[in-house]
C-alpha cells in the first residue's frame, strides 16, 4: 500500500510538473493574428525565437467577424489556398494545443491576408526539453526508493507438497518446450507420497 501511494503520488508530481512546463505563446504578442505591419517581425521570425514542444499552445488574437484562422497542410500554405485546410477557426480568440512534433501550418482565413505574410510555420521539438531548474524534481525521486526493496522479498513460499503435486500430470501433453526433469521428480514425490500412503492405509487397515 505504500508503494501505490508513493507510485501515485508520484505520477501527481510528474503530471503537476509537465502542465507547469507547457507554455502558451500569444502570437504576434500585442498585434495578435493580422497582417504584420512593414516594420514588424513576422511571424516565422518570431516561431524561429521560440522553442516549441509537445502540450505548448499558440493564442491566436483577431477579430472575430473579419478575420480567421486556419490550419493548413504546407501545400496550401505555400499557395495561401483557403479552401483547403485541416480546421478553421474564427471565435476571435483561439487556443491551439500541439499534440504531436512536427510542422504546424497557419494561414488567415482571408486569402488577401495571408498573400500578406498573415501565416506561420512552427515546427514542434520531438525530444522532451527538460525545464531549465531540474535540480528541483530531485529529493522527489530520492525519497522515493526506501520502499522499494520490500516488495522484492516476499515471493519465496516453500510449501513443497501443495504447489507441486497439482501441476505435474497436466503439463505433460500441452507444451513441448517444459523440461521433463521437474515433472518427472515431482511424480517420484508423488509416488513416493502415494506409496507412504497406500503403506499407511495397509497398517491402518491391517491393524
Ligand atoms: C485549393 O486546393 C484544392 C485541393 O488541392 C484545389 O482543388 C483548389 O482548386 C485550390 N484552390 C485554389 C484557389 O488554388
Ligand atoms: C493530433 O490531432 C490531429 C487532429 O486533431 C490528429 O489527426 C492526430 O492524430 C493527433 N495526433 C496525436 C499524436 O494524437
Ligand atoms: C512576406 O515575407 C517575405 C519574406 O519574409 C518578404 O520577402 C515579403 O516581402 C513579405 N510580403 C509582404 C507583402 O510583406
Amino acid at each position: 500500500m505504500a508503494n501505490l501511494h508513493a507510485s501515485v503520488f508520484f505520477c501527481l508530481a510528474l503530471s503537476m510538473m509537465a502542465m507547469a512546463s507547457a507554455k502558451q505563446f500569444m502570437v504576434g504578442r500585442s498585434m495578435g493574428w493580422t497582417v504584420p505591419g512593414p516594420n514588424a517581425m513576422s511571424y516565422n521570425q518570431w516561431a524561429e525565437s521560440n522553442r516549441f514542444q509537445i502540450g505548448d499552445s499558440l493564442l491566436f488574437v483577431y477579430p472575430p467577424g473579419q478575420d480567421s484562422l486556419l490550419q493548413v497542410e504546407k501545400e496550401s500554405y505555400d499557395t495561401c489556398n483557403t479552401t483547403t485546410y485541416i480546421q478553421r477557426f474564427d471565435d476571435g480568440n483561439t487556443v491551439f494545443t500541439f499534440n504531436q512534433s512536427g510542422a504546424f501550418y497557419f494561414i488567415s482565413g482571408n486569402e488577401a491576408n495571408c498573400m500578406k505574410n498573415e501565416s506561420l510555420v512552427v515546427v514542434v521539438l520531438a525530444e522532451r526539453r527538460q525545464p531549465s531548474p531540474p535540480p528541483s524534481p530531485s529529493p522527489v525521486s530520492s525519497s522515493s526508493p526506501p520502499p522499494s526493496p520490500a516488495s522484492s522479498s516476499p515471493p519465496s513460499p516453500p510449501p513443497l507438497t501443495s504447489t507441486e503435486v497439482t501441476p505435474s500430470p497436466a503439463p505433460t501433453g500441452e507444451e513441448t518446450r517444459t523440461p521433463p526433469p521437474p515433472n518427472g521428480a515431482s511424480l517420484k514425490v508423488v509416488g513416493f507420497m502415494g506409496s507412504v500412503g497406500a503403506f499407511l492405509g495397509w497398517v491402518l487397515f491391517v491393524f
